[in-house]
């Protein structure tokens, strides 16, 4: 066999004596999708040809034509003229033999001390680690929105609820200020499971380490990894980073799912509370009437597939036998989507929230109507000496009149309200107004409109 040959349809041309079925060959390539890390496997080679010139397994000249030879590859890969092929299965193998053909016979010596095991679980590590790294700038850019609408609408009043009725009047910025802290444990989720990502199984070989005199260090150095694997037949086998981003990413879009659902109801003509610019709707094919939120709907409905990898993911893990099984390749396509599908996500709702219109007159009748300051009439009468309970039912008296007439509390004669309580005086429209109702919640974490100006500037602050 001549330097430049290589066998294209055996990983280890020696073991085999009949090709590989075409439909086996097919079935378990995984190029068709872990292309995607191409400039990771670069990356990783490069750093673990340059430990082996220092560990003097291989010449600087050698590690010179390598860097050559993979600079070229990547070139071919970003300009679309690199040849992938099935035949050489995954990412690793297609620039390898890629790497022997363009240099000879040192690209063959490439992957002495490493394996496909250590080498894959690598790639993924620095591929998740990259996206992470992407991925939180964009969560703070979609902050940075909620924040600046948060601060436009700090003082409009909205209706609050609970059980979806209304419950109490809160403001708008109030409102959005519970989206950012959701996004907020979010982001420390992530920024946590970065660490675990960040540690590095190169080293590890097929699973029992290698006989070669690595420096474990040096690699970890070059690759930016802050840790290194403990242990060899952990480090090729486990996926666990992966199934806790995953884990992140279900949370957090069960948070985007919530504030999408609240985007669609809003925008309804049954709420009229928002409009969404209309470059983020579309319209209907049948009804001319319709403005569609797409975008809330889509991000809503996503929320299902990131679950479902999450579930895919542990699922592909449970059981396993140590160390490398060929199963894990089954972990790149659940987690590439999820990035995809968060990215895409933060990108729509990034653009779309600082961009909402409120129609603050909507908002303020909507809040006036189901006695939303009920609760508040109850506090008055405790404060005039009256046991909770005995204010809550005289207040429920005064609802249920209220229902009967058509009138808010507000807008009932003050001889009405006595006939409910006579402990009732002129001073009770103060707290049954709506802005008396928002501002008197005036404490840390309330819906007052100081206290929201107050968690935006805390906020910004940690921005
Ligand atoms: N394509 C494989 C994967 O994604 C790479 C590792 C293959 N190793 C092996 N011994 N078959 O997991």
């Amino acid at each position: 066999m001549s330097d430049n040959n290589i066998n294209n349809n055996k990983l280890s041309s020696g073991r085999f004596t009949e090709a590989t079925d075409a439909f086996v060959e097919q079935f378990t390539a995984s190029i068709m999708f872990d292309k995607r890390m191409y400039k990771q496997d670069i990356q990783g080679s490069v750093a673990h040809a340059k430990m082996l010139v220092k560990a003097n397994i291989l010449s600087s000249v050698e590690l010179d034509k390598i860097i050559t030879g993979l600079t070229q590859i990547k070139a071919e890969i970003e300009s679309g003229k690199f040849k992938w092929s099935i035949q050489q299965e995954d990412i690793h193998m297609n620039i390898e033999v890629r790497l022997t053909e363009i240099i000879g016979i040192t690209g063959k010596k490439l992957h002495t001390g490493r394996s496909r095991n250590d080498q894959v679980a690598t790639d993924i590590r620095l591929y998740l680690r990259d996206e992470i790294d992407q991925i939180l700038p964009a969560m703070q850019h979609l902050q940075a929105g909620i924040l600046s609408l948060a601060e436009k609408e700090h003082a409009t009043i909205m209706p609050g609820f609970t059980h979806l009725q209304t419950a109490q009047p809160v403001t708008f910025g109030h409102h959005m200020m519970a989206w950012f802290a959701m996004i907020n444990r979010d982001i420390e989720r992530l920024i946590d499971c970065r660490k675990r990502v960040n540690t590095m199984p190169l080293g590890s070989a097929a699973l029992a380490g290698t006989t070669y005199p690595i420096d474990r260090q040096l690699t970890a150095e070059l690759l930016g990894f802050e840790r290194i694997s403990d242990n060899s037949l952990d480090g090729v086998s486990d996926r666990d980073f992966a199934i806790e981003f995953n884990a992140f990413a279900a949370i957090f879009m069960m948070h985007f799912s919530r504030f999408a659902e609240e985007l669609v109801l809003w925008s309804s003509a049954q709420f009229k509370f928002i409009d969404l610019p209309d470059r983020f709707c579309t319209g209907s094919s049948i009804m001319p009437q319709k403005k569609n939120p797409d975008v809330p709907e889509l991000v809503r409905g996503k929320t299902g597939r990131v679950y479902g990898h999450l579930i895919s993911l542990l699922t592909l893990m449970k059981s396993q036998p140590l160390a490398y099984n060929k199963d894990n390749q089954e972990d790149k396509e659940p987690l590439f989507d999820t990035i995809d599908t968060i990215k895409g996500s933060l990108r729509a709702f990034g653009d779309m929230i600082p961009s909402i219109m409120v129609n603050k007159e909507n908002t303020y009748n909507a809040a006036k109507r189901g006695f939303s300051t009920a609760t508040d009439l109850a506090d008055y009468l405790v404060n005039k000496g009256l046991a909770f309970r005995d204010a809550h039912e005289i207040v429920g008296l005064a609802v249920a009149h209220g229902i009967k007439t058509e009138q808010d509390l507000a807008e009932m004669a003050l001889a009405t309200l006595q006939s409910f309580s006579k402990d009732i005086g002129e001073d009770v429209y103060k707290v049954l107004t709506l802005e008396g109702s928002v501002n008197a919640r005036d404490h840390l974490g309330g819906t007052a409109p100081k206290q929201v100006l107050a968690a935006i500037k805390r906020a910004k602050k940690s921005l």
